[in-house]
């Protein structure tokens, strides 16, 4: 019988299905999420035949969850989610150099809006983590699709944006000559997911970034809003990020796993969701963004048993942050009405 990590098996049943398992992100997610000694099955679903193999190969790792693989035979995709206690979505095109990530949408928005039909009627209850872009406009259409079902909880949905984290205390960590202490690097990142909708709030990093001057705070900023287009150019065509969305991929699910199953409190991530799944939150906001009302926003979230508990204050901004609040704000408003307006006119 398969051992748990330290030898102990897990008490309860949680299952995690990862749809585009076979790709990029989706091969070393699934990995990870091996790895995981709180998951009881892993169901891994791709569209690429293929996905069967990684499944076999994954399952030989002596790891508690059972490893199933999916492709569209069958119902594959039906069989993936029954069960589902969270769903992880990375499938979809990435981008290669010169495109944005919105370039993405016209192929990834309908991926994602069949791949949320068949959540809302098979784990209709299920956290869902988004990751195929462009995350500022596949939210609000995963949200639209469950909201047309009947069955939407903006407590459950989530866009993944710990890869913007990742790189903000990766960065900043280097900047001050202290890489090898990166991963003690507390920094905030508010916004969306690209370009300049992502915030990073660099005056709030703990440690502070002391002696760095605001020309490098400015190129700091720019690095973690763009670190997506230094890996697209170094790839060179072959893709965009895919083991360091893994590592932050699988971040996310394990603080998920830990505050909505293992009981664990003051579980706290920045994360993309509906403001309305935490009323208060969202009223907080309003005071930086020269009171534009937003739907989705990246803020700091506190995870709980039933996925967003309560969405912590932004804190304050210095003047430079107020001035790229203003420019995230009015991008990434267009982004939501275009997630929103595509589902209106396609289901
Ligand atoms: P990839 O092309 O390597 O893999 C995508 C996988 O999705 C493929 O295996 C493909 O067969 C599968 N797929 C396509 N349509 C599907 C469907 N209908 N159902 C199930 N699977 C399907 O791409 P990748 O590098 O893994 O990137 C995937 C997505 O993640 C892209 O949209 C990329 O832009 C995005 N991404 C997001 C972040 C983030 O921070 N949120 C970071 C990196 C990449
Ligand atoms: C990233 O931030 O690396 C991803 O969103 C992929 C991309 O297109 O840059």
């Amino acid at each position: 019988m398969a051992q748990a990590m330290g030898g102990k098996e897990p008490t309860k049943k949680i299952k995690a299905a990862l749809l585009g398992a076979a790709g990029g992100i989706g091969q070393p997610l699934a990995l990870l999420l091996k790895q995981s000694p709180h998951l009881t099955d892993l169901a891994l679903f791709d569209i690429a035949p293929v996905v069967k193999g990684v499944a076999v190969d994954i399952s030989h790792i002596s790891t508690p969850s059972i490893v199933t693989g999916y492709d569209k035979e069958d119902d594959g995709l039906v069989k993936a989610l029954t069960d589902a206690d969270i769903v992880v979505i990375p499938a979809g095109v990435p981008r290669k150099p010169g495109m944005s990530r919105d370039d993405l949408f016209n192929i990834n928005a309908s991926i994602v809006r069949d791949l949320a039909q068949s959540i809302a009627s098979t784990c209709p209850k299920a956290f869902i983590c988004v990751i195929s872009n462009p995350v500022n406009s596949t939210v609000p259409i995963v949200a639209e699709v469950l909201k047309k079902a009947g069955v939407f909880d903006p407590k459950r949905l989530f866009g993944v944006t710990t890869l913007d984290i990742l790189r903000a205390q990766t960065f900043s960590a280097e900047i001050i000559g202290q890489s090898n202490a990166s991963s003690t690097f507390n920094v905030p990142v508010i916004g969306g997911h690209s370009g300049v909708t992502i915030l990073p709030l660099l005056s709030q990093s703990k440690p502070p970034l002391k002696g760095v001057s605001q020309e490098q705070i400015e190129a700091l900023t720019k690095r973690i809003q763009f670190g997506g287009d230094e890996v697209v150019q170094a790839k060179a065509g072959a893709g965009s990020a895919t083991l360091s969305m893994a590592a932050a991929g699988f971040r996310f699910v394990e603080r998920l796993i830990d505050a909505a199953f293992n009981g664990k409190s003051g579980v706290v991530e920045d994360s993309y969701i509906l403001l309305k799944a935490d009323a208060s939150g969202s009223k907080e906001l309003l005071k930086h963004t020269d009171n534009v009302e937003l739907d989705y926003f990246s803020v700091p979230v506190e995870l709980g048993p039933e996925g967003v508990k309560k969405i912590l204050p932004i804190g304050e901004l210095s003047e430079y942050e107020q001035t790229l609040m203003k420019k995230a704000v009015e991008e990434l408003k267009g982004n939501i009405v275009k997630g929103v307006s595509f589902v209106e006119a396609k289901l």
